[in-house]
C-alpha cells in the first residue's frame, strides 16, 4: 500500500505574510491526518522562512502518525531534530534564494558527512531519509551512509512533456527498484498533483508521496481534509488498477 504525507510548509507561507497567527499550520496538520494523511511533513529552514521552531515542537505533540522533518545537514537544525524526536528526518539541500528545494542532495560528495548524521539520528531512533536525485550513485552512496530511505526527487518528471516526461518516468521507475533491491525504503516527492501522480503509482516500489503544494493550493478552495482525501483516493484507486491488470 502507498501512503501519503502532507507536507504544511505553505500553511505557514501563508501566516508570514501577514506575520500574524493564522492560518496555523498545525490545524492543518491535525485534520490533514484526520481526513486520512499517514504523515506530516514540515520544513525547518535555517531562516525560518515559514515553518518555525513553536510549530515543530507543538507537531511534535500532535502528530501521531509520523512527523518527518525536513531539514538541511546544518549543526543547528541538527542539534534541535535530535531534541525534537521526530519520527522521521529527510535530509534536503537548503539555498538561500530558492523559491522552493531545487534538486536532490549531492550525498556522493560527502558520504562520510552524511555517514555521521545518520548514526547521531539513529542514536535517537529517528529514521533518515536522503532527499536525491533518481540516480544510481547517490542512491548507493545513500546506502554506504546507513540511510533507511531515499526520497526521489520528482520535480524534474513534474515539470516535464513529452517525450521528456517519458524519459524522466522512466529514470524514477529504474531508480526505485534498484534503491528497492539495495534494500531501501522509497518515498517520492516535489512537484506532484492530482494528474501527475498517476503515472507514478504504477511504480511498485514507491512507499510513500511527500506533497505539498498541490493539496494545499486545492485545500483553498475545498478544505484540507477533502483535498487530503482526494489525493488518497487517486492513490488508491490507481495502485488498484495496477494490481487489477497485473
Ligand atoms: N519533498 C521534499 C524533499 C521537498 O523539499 C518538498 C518541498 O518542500 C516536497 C517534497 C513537496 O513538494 P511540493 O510542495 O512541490 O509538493
Amino acid at each position: 500500500m502507498k501512503t501519503l504525507n502532507v507536507n504544511i510548509d505553505h500553511v505557514a507561507t501563508v501566516r508570514e505574510a501577514r506575520g500574524g497567527n493564522e492560518p496555523d499550520p498545525v490545524a492543518a496538520a491535525v485534520l490533514a491526518e484526520l481526513a486520512g494523511a499517514s504523515g506530516i511533513v514540515c520544513h525547518l529552514r535555517e531562516d525560518r522562512r515559514h515553518i518555525n521552531d513553536r510549530d515543530v515542537k507543538i507537531l511534535r505533540e500532535v502528530v501521531h502518525s509520523k512527523l518527518d522533518l525536513e531539514m538541511a545537514a546544518h549543526e543547528e537544525i541538527i542539534k534541535i531534530a535530535l531534541n525534537l524526536k521526530p519520527d522521521m528526518v529527510t535530509i534536503v539541500p537548503e539555498g538561500r534564494m530558492e523559491l522552493t528545494t531545487e534538486g536532490g542532495l549531492d550525498v556522493a560528495g560527502n558520504p562520510d558527512k552524511f555517514k555521521s548524521l545518520v548514526e547521531r539520528m539513529h542514536g535517537k531512533a529517528i529514521e533518515v531519509s536522503f532527499f536525491v536525485e533518481p540516480d544510481k550513485k547517490q542512491i548507493e552512496a545513500s546506502l554506504i551512509t546507513g540511510a533507511d530511505m531515499v526520497e526521489l526527487h520528482t520535480g524534474i518528471y513534474a515539470n516535464s512533456e513529452g517525450d521528456l516526461f517519458g524519459e524522466e518516468f522512466n529514470k524514477i521507475k529504474s531508480a526505485s527498484l534498484f534503491a528497492c533491491e539495495a534494500g531501501l525504503k522509497i518515498a517520492a516527492g516535489h512537484g506532484i498533483n492530482y494528474l501527475n501522480i498517476k503515472p507514478l503509482c504504477l511504480i511498485p516500489e514507491i512507499g510513500e508521496f511527500s506533497i505539498g503544494h498541490s493539496i494545499i493550493s486545492r485545500a483553498i478552495h475545498v478544505g484540507i481534509e477533502r483535498a487530503t482525501r482526494e489525493m488518497i483516493e487517486i492513490i488508491n484507486t490507481s495502485t488498484l488498477h495496477r494490481s487489477l491488470n497485473r
